[in-house]
C-alpha cells in the first residue's frame, strides 16, 4: 500500500501538520478524553479550511447518574465519559467549527442496553453521529468560487 501511513499519536496532539487534513473520522474515541475541548481544538487546527469532522461516539442524552460517572470500567466502555449533546455542540463551536450536527442514532438503545443490562444505560446515553465543518477563510472561500 502506498497511499496509507500509520502514525502513533494522541488525539489531543495529532501527529500531522496544521491545515493539512481533509476529513477526520473516528468511532468511539473522543469520548475517552478528559480534555474534550482540546481534542476539538486540535481537530480544528489540523483540518484544512472547508475540511470536515465526521465521527461517531457515545453521547449523553440525559444527566449521567453519579455512580456511572465514577465507574472506571464504564469509562473505559465509552459510557462514563459521554458528554451531553449541548456541551459537545458548544465545545465544537468554541473550537471554531460551523454547521455542527449531532444526531443520536435510532436503534442504538438495544445495543447500549446489552452493555450493562442492570443499569438502564439506554435511558441516558446513545450512539450518535457528530459532524462539523471548519469554515474556509474568507480569501480561501473567494478563491474557491472564482
Ligand atoms: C473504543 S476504542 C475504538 C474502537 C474502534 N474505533 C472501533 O471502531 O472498533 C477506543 C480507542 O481509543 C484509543 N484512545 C484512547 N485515548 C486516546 C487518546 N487520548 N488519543 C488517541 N487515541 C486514544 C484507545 O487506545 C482505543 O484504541
Amino acid at each position: 500500500m502506498t497511499n496509507v501511513e500509520f502514525r502513533l499519536g494522541e488525539m489531543e496532539a495529532l501527529p500531522v501538520a496544521d491545515d493539512s487534513v481533509d476529513v477526520i473520522i473516528c468511532n468511539c474515541v473522543m469520548n475517552l478524553s478528559p480534555e474534550k475541548p482540546k481534542v476539538f481544538e486540535e481537530a480544528f487546527c489540523v483540518l484544512k479550511g472547508g475540511g470536515r469532522l465526521a465521527v461517531t461516539d457515545i453521547v449523553a442524552t440525559a444527566q449521567l447518574p453519579g455512580e456511572v460517572k465514577q465507574d472506571l470500567a464504564l469509562h473505559v466502555a465509552c459510557v462514563a465519559g459521554a458528554a451531553p449533546m449541548d456541551e459537545l455542540k458548544s465545545m465544537l463551536e468554541g473550537a471554531g467549527f460551523a454547521d455542527v450536527r449531532i444526531a443520536p442514532l435510532n436503534g442504538s438503545r438495544d445495543l447500549v442496553r446489552e452493555w450493562a443490562p442492570d443499569k438502564n444505560l439506554e435511558d441516558f446515553i446513545a450512539s450518535a453521529t457528530i459532524e462539523a465543518i471548519k469554515p474556509r477563510r474568507k480569501r480561501e472561500a473567494d478563491m474557491a468560487t472564482d
